[in-house]
């Protein structure tokens, strides 16, 4: 089964993702992890995307499609899969359709994740991430337990993303609206979206998205 979280950049979609992972045994792929590993390792495929990445813009098909395959033909997705930040375009979710049908696998959901525009630099503009275990933080909305320690691996190192920047994120909320919002309606017609108001508190979010999985997979 795939579970599928659309939503604007800073919708919590990384965050929901891992607390799914952890409750229902599913493999979380971020498409938005897997390239900045390919940025970080110098790959052919993270040279090509790191300039479109820093200047908020969509990746390449190709590119994401690639990496994307590559990741699930490594991972044990026997449990299920939560993807999160892909498909995000229609060339995108046509060609996830045509792997999954090639597979016998099918979207069990797909969540709209759904936050106001205004909200979103708030929330990037205070995000942070363990460096060694990719737990996500925020200034304000999500401190650990011990300041400057993570809480789930005891690290204290952290990083901030170099595309967290207020112009940068206009940009990729201009993406979103032109290229991903439109795929809220294409999951509609297949009659397998939910839709979770993602402005209320990560714990309040996370139990409306554990009762829209445990009824679908
Ligand atoms: P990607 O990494 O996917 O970034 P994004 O979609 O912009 O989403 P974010 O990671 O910024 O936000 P999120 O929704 O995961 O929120 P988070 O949980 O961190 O993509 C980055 C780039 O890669 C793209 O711009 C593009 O260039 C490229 N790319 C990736 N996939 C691609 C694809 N398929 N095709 C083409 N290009 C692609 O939460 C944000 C913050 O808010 C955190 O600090 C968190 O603690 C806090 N928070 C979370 N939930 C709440 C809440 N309910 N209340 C208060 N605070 C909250
Ligand atoms: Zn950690």
């Amino acid at each position: 089964a795939v579970i599928i979280l659309l939503g604007p950049p800073g919708a919590g979609k990384g965050t929901q993702a891992r607390m799914l992972q952890d409750a229902h045994g599913l493999v979380q792929l971020s498409t938005g992890d897997l390239l900045r590993a390919a940025v970080k390792a110098g790959t052919e495929a993270g040279r090509a995307a790191k300039a479109v990445m820093e200047a908020g813009g969509l990746v390449s098909d190709d590119i994401v499609l690639a990496i994307l395959r590559e990741r699930m033909a490594a991972s044990d997705v026997s449990r299920g899969i939560i993807l999160d930040g892909f498909p995000r375009t229609a060339g995108q979710a046509e060609s996830l359709d045509g792997l999954l049908e090639a597979e016998g696998n099918t979207i069990a959901a797909a969540i709209a994740m759904e936050v106001d525009d205004g909200a979103m630099v708030e929330r990037i503009s205070g995000r942070y991430t363990c460096a060694a275990c990719g737990e996500g933080y925020h200034d304000r909305f999500k401190v650990p337990a011990v300041e400057g320690v993570c809480d789930k691996c005891g690290g204290t190192e952290f990083s901030r993303r170099p595309d967290d920047k207020a112009e940068t994120v206009r940009g990729r909320l201009e993406a979103y609206h032109a290229q991903t919002e439109p795929l809220i309606a294409y999951y509609e017609a297949k009659g397998v979206l939910s839709r979770v108001d993602a402005m209320a508190r990560i714990d309040e979010v996370a139990e409306a998205m554990n009762t829209i999985v445990r009824r679908a997979i």
